[in-house]
């Protein structure tokens, strides 16, 4: 079975890929990946997937579209060559923000993705810690959504400081926020937030007591850092220490995510390896890996056990 089994690596983040690759003990898949002159994605699977188990990593973070039109051409690719099964790993799910219609006329992405891969013959998706969990029912093939909390709250414990209270940034995140107490032992305070305009929102009430509290930020992803720099202004403004540490699943991490909360009351930041990390030299930021988490799931896929003990 291990011999009809092939792991590639997209070009979103080759160093996950190797670092799975290394846990579950094989080596990535040869392949070539490069651009024709007008921008259009070029892959080729340099060797034979026929009756394989195929296994994509591509993560779609940024560049997002070049990641995503790559993951979607290797899954073609894999199709075209008779793979038997084509397991797309998108530790990060790009589009998955707008996985409703905010306003009229606007188009639901997360749901279009799904629609894609499917369409060109993706048989599985394992992804981690998706935007909002009914993303899974866009989809008519199985979707393994793993989690990152149990390995950021590992690397958490030491650098957490006393009396803490774990915030969620909006109502989104409850459930994660509630997650990561439960495995803290701490308490959760929960963020409402009001959009002012498409790009912009405001925090309006805080509901919680995070009076003379250290505050453990969560959220699933920091872009821009708007939404973490937000919540931080109102935890001060509500009596919290300005001992604040943030974790997110996903790191994007835009350079103004530097500018926005390079804040003294910001001790450290801490995000997993889904999207290949961008800001380097940032001595508040950790890294941690999510590579056994997905190492553990390739592993039980190909051996055809459950997966429900790494939700
Ligand atoms: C929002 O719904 C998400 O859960 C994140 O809070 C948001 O996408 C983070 O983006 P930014 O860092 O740009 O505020």
């Amino acid at each position: 079975m291990r011999d009809l089994f092939t792991l590639f690596a997209g070009s979103g983040n080759p160093e996950l890929a190797e670092a799975v690759g290394r846990e579950v003990g094989v080596s990535l898949g040869a392949r070539v990946i490069e651009r024709f002159p007008d921008g259009e994605t070029f892959v080729r699977l340099e060797q034979p997937v026929r009756g394989h188990q195929v296994f994509i990593l591509q993560p779609t973070g940024p560049p997002v579209n070049d990641n995503l039109v790559e993951l979607l051409s290797f899954v073609d690719a894999c199709r075209r060559a008779a793979a038997a099964t084509i397991i797309a790993v998108v530790p990060y799910f790009g589009y998955a923000r707008q996985d409703k219609r905010h306003g009229h006329r606007e188009p639901v992405t997360a749901s279009m993705v799904a629609y894609l891969l499917q369409a060109v013959g993706a048989n599985h998706v394992v992804t981690v810690d998706l935007h909002a969990a009914q993303i899974e029912g866009f989809f008519h093939i199985p979707v393994d959504c793993l989690t990152a909390v149990p390995t950021l709250c590992e690397a958490l414990r030491p650098v957490l400081p006393k009396e803490l209270i774990v915030v969620s940034p909006d109502e989104g995140r409850v459930k994660m926020a509630t997650q990561y107490a439960q495995r803290l032992n701490a308490t959760v305070a929960v963020l409402h937030k009001r959009r002012e305009t498409a790009t912009k929102t405001r925090v309006t009430h805080v509901v919680g007591d995070v009076r003379d509290k250290a505050c453990l930020i969560i959220d699933d992803m920091i872009s821009t850092g708007g939404t973490i720099a937000e919540a931080i202004e109102a935890l001060l403004a509500a009596g919290a220490r300005p001992e604040i540490v943030v974790a997110a699943t996903h790191g994007p991490l835009l350079e103004s995510a530097r500018q926005k909360l390079s804040q003294e009351s910001v001790r450290t930041l801490l995000v997993t390896d889904t999207i290949a990390p961008v800001i380097r030299n940032w001595p508040k930021l950790q890294v941690v890996t999510v590579a056994p988490v997905i190492a553990s799931a390739i592993r039980r896929l190909l051996a055809s056990e459950s997966l429900s003990n790494l939700y």
